[in-house]
């Protein structure tokens, strides 16, 4: 099996139609909710930048946005919660309204190093936009404001999110093939 190839990618979970009409509501209620507040919309590289794009052209009070890179380091370390910035943000989150646009949030152990990180510069609030939430491998807990869908215990590639840097192309969110990254 090639990576990157259509066949890899066992069955769509989540398709276009149903991503535009989400992302479209939660624009809305985040129009709502933070109408008069100048939100700064943080938005984690790679995967939340197809997300974010869609999410932003339904936003429609004035709002800044920034972009912020992690990662975890991996092996004995990542499940004590220590993520690495790669990319820190332009734009101090003092006193902000910030909403951290997220792609995925999985065990949640980088959120919540995220969360810590970005209260410690004593934001005017703080809540947490993730496109999907897979509740069921949660090992720390999230507030999560603003969830676009709850998902199984899956793979999942696809509208920003990759395998490998793969699939981050696909216009929907599909289940990867387990022989992809079996074999
Ligand atoms: P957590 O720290 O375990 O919550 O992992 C969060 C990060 O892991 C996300 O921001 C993604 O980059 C990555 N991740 C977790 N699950 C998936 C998945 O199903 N597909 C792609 N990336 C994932």
């Amino acid at each position: 099996m090639e990576i990157g190839t259509p066949e890899t990618v066992k069955e769509v979970l989540i398709n276009a139609d149903q991503l535009r009409s989400r992302v479209a509501e939660l624009g809305a209620q985040i129009t709502a909710d933070y109408d008069g507040k100048n939100p700064l919309f943080v938005c984690i590289l790679k995967g939340a930048v197809m997300f974010l794009t869609d999410l932003l052209k339904n936003v429609n009070i004035p709002s800044q946005v920034d972009f912020m890179q992690v990662s975890s380091y991996g092996g004995a370390t990542e499940s004590s919660g220590i993520v690495k910035i790669i990319k820190d943000l332009d734009i101090s989150a003092e006193g902000r309204h910030v909403v951290i646009v997220e792609d995925i949030v999985d065990t949640g152990i980088t959120m919540k190093h995220l969360i810590e990180l970005l209260s410690a510069r004593r934001p005017a609030s703080l809540n947490i936009c993730a496109l999907l939430d897979k509740k069921e491998r949660r090992l720390v807990e999230i507030p999560l404001t603003y969830v676009g869908f709850e998902i199984p215990n899956a793979f999942v590639v696809g509208y920003g999110l990759d395998y490998a840097e793969y699939y981050r192309n696909l216009p929907f969110i599909g289940v990867l093939d387990p022989q992809v990254y079996r074999s």
